[in-house]
C-alpha cells in the first residue's frame, strides 16, 4: 500500500504530464532546455480565460460597488518607492558554499513539516547545512523582489523602471480617476486582472511559484467604521468562489494570521491555504490594510486622495481591504480537485484498461463544452456533424473528433472534461436525433438536432 504523501505526489506526477499530452501546460522554452516557466496550451488557455472570466462576472460585473480597471505593467519607479517595495519586498536568501545552490530561508524551515511557516524571521532555527548536499550554509542576506529593466536607449540608473510585482499598484493610483469619472460612492472597489512579475530565489512546484503569474485583485475603499463589517462579507464571497471551483472544504485552510506575522499597517490578514500534494500553502490572501496605501501615495505624489462623502460632508482618506487571488494558483488546485480516475466504464470501450481519467471540472470552466463525434467519416454523417458543429460554435467552444472507436473518443474527451458528447449515428439520418452523453453519469439522452443547442445551452450556462 503506497502511504497518503506518495499518492498525493503520484497524482501531481500524473496531472503534469496529462496537462503536457493533452495541451493544457507545456514548459517555457522546452526546446531550450526551459526556464523555470510555464506556458498554457489551447486547452490550458481556455481553462485560464474561462477562470478569469468567472472571477470577474462574480467580482466585479455581478455587484454594483465595483469597478474594472487594466492598469499598465510598467508604472512610475515613485510608485513602487511610496508602496514600499523597493525598500522591503525580499526575501531572506542563503547559499550552499559546497553545491552553490540557492535557498529561500523560510523555505528551509519548512523542508520538515507540511505546514507553512508564517514566522519568516525565526532565521535562528535555520539549518546550518544544506538539504541537498550537507555543505555550510551562508547566513541569510534579504534578497529584494523586483524585477529590474530600463526605458530608453541608455541603461543608467535613470532610466530603471520595474515590471510591476503586483497589479494593486495600478489600481491605486487610479483612486482617483475611478472615483470621479464613475461618480463612485465610497464603499466602492476597483477590480483588475493581469501579470505580475517577481524575482522569485526558486521557482517551485510546476506552477505553484513562478516569476510571471497573473493576479486578480480587488481594492475595496471604505470608512474605516465600517472595516469589520466589509472584511466579513469579502471573506465570504471568497469561500463562495472557492466553492464555486470545486474545492472540497477539507482541503482548504482559513488560516488567521497572528498580530507579531501581519504587516505593521494591518489590522487583519486571512490567508487561503490548499492542501496541496506538497503541503498546506498559500492559496490566497484577504487582508485589511488600514488607509496604508493611499497615505503613502498621497505623500510621496502630492495629490490629495482625500473623499468628502456627499451626504455627510465627512472628508476622509478611504481604508482598504484587499482580497488579492493568483490565477496560476487557482488553475492547480481547480486540477486536482477535478483529476479523478474511475474504474474502467464497461460496454462503451473496446480497449483493455482497468482505470480511466476524468477531469471532472465545473461545466464553466471546462475547456471544451461538447465533442461532436460522427459515428463513421461516410457521408452523410459528417454532413450533419459539420452542421451541427457550426451551430453550437456560435456560443459554445467545441470540439469534432471522427478517429479512433467511439469508446476511445469518449476516453479523450474525458480526460480533458468535456461535459457533453454528441454522437451523430446512421439512425439520425432519418429521425433527425443525435445522442448526447453525460460525462459525470454517462446517461445517454437522445435528443433532436434542432432542439440540442437550447439544450446544451441550457444544461452549460447557469
Ligand atoms: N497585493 C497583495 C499581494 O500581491 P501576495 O500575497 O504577495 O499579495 C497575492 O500575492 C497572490 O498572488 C497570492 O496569494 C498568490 O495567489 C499569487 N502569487 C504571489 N506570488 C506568486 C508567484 N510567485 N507565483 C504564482 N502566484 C503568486
Amino acid at each position: 500500500m503506497k502511504k497518503k504523501t506518495e499518492q498525493l505526489n503520484d497524482k501531481m506526477d500524473k496531472l503534469i504530464s496529462l496537462a503536457k499530452r493533452r495541451g493544457f501546460i507545456f514548459q517555457s522554452s522546452e526546446i531550450y532546455g526551459g526556464f523555470g516557466a510555464y506556458d498554457y496550451g489551447p486547452l490550458g488557455v481556455e481553462l485560464k480565460n474561462n477562470i478569469k472570466k468567472a472571477w470577474w462576472k462574480l467580482f466585479v460585473t455581478d455587484r454594483s460597488d465595483m469597478f474594472g480597471l487594466d492598469a499598465s505593467i510598467l508604472m512610475n519607479p515613485k510608485v513602487w518607492e511610496a508602496s514600499g517595495h523597493l525598500k522591503n519586498f525580499s526575501d531572506p536568501l542563503v547559499d550552499c558554499k559546497k553545491c552553490r545552490k540557492r535557498f529561500r530561508a523560510d523555505h528551509l524551515l519548512e523542508l520538515n513539516s507540511a505546514e507553512p511557516k508564517h514566522e519568516k524571521e525565526k532565521i535562528s532555527e535555520l539549518p546550518q547545512t544544506c538539504p541537498e548536499c550537507g555543505g555550510e550554509l551562508t547566513a541569510a542576506r534579504n534578497f529584494n523582489l523586483m524585477l529590474k529593466t530600463f526605458i530608453g536607449p541608455v541603461e543608467d540608473e535613470g532610466a530603471v523602471c520595474y515590471l510591476r510585482p503586483e497589479t494593486a499598484g495600478g489600481i491605486f493610483t487610479n483612486f482617483k480617476n475611478v472615483l470621479n469619472s464613475m461618480r463612485a460612492r465610497v464603499p466602492f472597489g476597483i477590480g483588475q486582472i493581469g501579470k505580475a512579475f517577481r524575482n522569485e530565489i526558486t521557482t517551485e512546484n510546476w506552477i505553484y511559484r513562478t516569476r510571471e503569474f497573473e493576479q486578480m485583485e480587488i481594492e475595496y475603499f471604505i470608512n474605516s467604521k465600517d472595516w469589520k463589517k466589509k472584511f466579513e462579507e469579502w471573506l465570504e464571497l471568497m469561500k463562495k468562489w472557492c466553492e464555486f471551483l470545486g474545492i472540497k472544504k477539507e482541503n482548504l485552510v482559513l488560516h488567521e494570521i497572528e498580530d507579531k506575522d501581519r504587516a505593521f499597517y494591518s489590522k487583519r490578514t486571512v490567508d487561503f491555504e490548499y492542501k496541496y500534494p506538497f503541503g498546506t500553502k498559500e492559496l490566497y490572501g484577504l487582508a485589511y490594510r488600514t488607509d496604508y496605501d493611499l497615505s503613502q501615495h498621497q505623500k510621496f505624489s502630492g495629490e490629495d486622495l482625500n473623499y468628502t462623502d456627499p451626504v455627510t460632508g465627512e472628508k476622509f482618506l478611504p481604508h482598504v481591504i484587499e482580497p488579492s487571488l493568483g490565477v496560476d494558483r487557482t488553475i492547480l488546485p481547480v486540477l486536482l480537485e477535478a483529476y479523478s480516475e474511475v474504474e474502467a466504464r464497461s460496454g462503451e470501450d473496446d480497449a483493455k484498461h482497468e482505470k480511466e481519467v476524468v477531469l471532472k471540472l465545473p461545466y464553466e470552466l471546462a475547456p471544451i463544452k461538447v465533442a461532436i463525434l460522427p459515428l463513421s467519416k461516410k457521408e452523410p454523417l459528417g454532413e450533419i456533424a459539420h452542421k451541427i458543429e457550426m451551430d453550437l460554435r456560435r456560443n459554445l467552444v467545441v470540439q469534432y473528433d471522427e478517429t479512433g472507436s467511439i469508446g476511445k473518443r469518449y476516453r479523450r474527451q474525458d480526460e480533458i472534461g468535456t461535459p457533453f458528447c454528441v454522437t451523430v449515428d446512421f439512425d439520425s439520418v432519418a429521425d433527425k436525433k443525435v445522442t448526447v452523453r453525460d460525462r459525470d453519469s454517462m446517461s445517454q439522452d437522445r435528443i433532436l438536432i434542432s432542439e440540442l443547442r437550447n439544450y446544451l445551452n441550457n444544461k452549460l450556462i447557469r
